[in-house]
């Protein structure tokens, strides 16, 4: 199903976690990539290009996750009070995050005077006044606050749903896989 129900998640919602899982990984493994290869040169600018537009696609991407979000049922979680609130707010965090990690670097580049380009494809032209220092304090909350927190709150998210699957042993993680369909609603 399209939607989602009271227990479910469906597959547009599914398709929305895991679009997004993989263009995220995508982002930390291109940022790491260009670290191995020499300033200026090529194969360093190809993966940051990379880097940008995976980040770039991260941010179009939560929006439209959003929106879609909105107008649907959110499947309870049935792991107590104090997991369920404490895994909504981590949640709460894991959305905020996906839009201030790229929006903190979409704003550097913007006062860096550098364009961002999306797989080559598109251009996003510079529309701010160039603003060096600025630039350089977000170059450093993007990459030493920003990302490393959101890296942070996916393993914690990561170690929740393996905890509800080996330790409470109910559908939470199965819910989410591509493939599994209840067998309640
Ligand atoms: C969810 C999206 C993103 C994630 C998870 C992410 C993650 C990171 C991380 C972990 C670093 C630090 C790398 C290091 O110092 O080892 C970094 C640096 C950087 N990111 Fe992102 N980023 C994202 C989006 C973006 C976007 C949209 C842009 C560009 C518009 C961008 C541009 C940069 C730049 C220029 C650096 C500095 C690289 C350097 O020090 O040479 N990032 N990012
Ligand atoms: C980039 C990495 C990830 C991000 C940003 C992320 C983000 C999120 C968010 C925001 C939700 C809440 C959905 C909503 O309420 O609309 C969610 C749900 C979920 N995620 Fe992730 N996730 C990531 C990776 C993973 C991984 C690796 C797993 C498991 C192996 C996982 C398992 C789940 C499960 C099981 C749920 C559903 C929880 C429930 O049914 O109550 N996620 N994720």
């Amino acid at each position: 199903m399209i939607g989602n129900t009271e227990i479910s998640w469906g597959w547009m919602a599914k398709l929305f976690h895991w679009l997004m899982f993989l263009v995220i990984v995508g982002a930390y493994v291109a940022v790491n990539m260009h670290e191995m290869f020499e300033e200026g040169s090529a194969q360093r600018d190809w993966w940051m290009m990379l880097h940008k537009s995976c980040g770039l696609t991260v941010f179009v991407l939560v929006w439209l996750r959003l929106g879609w979000r909105m107008g649907q049922p959110v499947p309870e979680n049935f792991a107590g009070p104090l997991m369920s609130k404490l895994a909504s707010i981590g949640h709460g965090l894991l959305y905020l995050l996906m839009i201030v990690v790229p929006a903190s670097a979409l704003l550097m580049s913007q006062l860096a005077g550098y364009p961002v380009s999306w797989f080559g494809l598109v251009e996003l032209p510079v529309w701010l006044d160039v603003n060096k220092e600025l630039a350089g304090q977000l170059k450093d909350l993007h990459a030493e606050v920003l990302a490393p927190a959101l890296f942070v709150l996916i393993i914690a998210h990561l170690l929740g749903a393996l905890w509800h699957h080996y330790f409470d042993k109910d559908d939470i993680l199965k819910r989410m896989l591509p493939f599994w369909r209840s067998r309640g609603l």
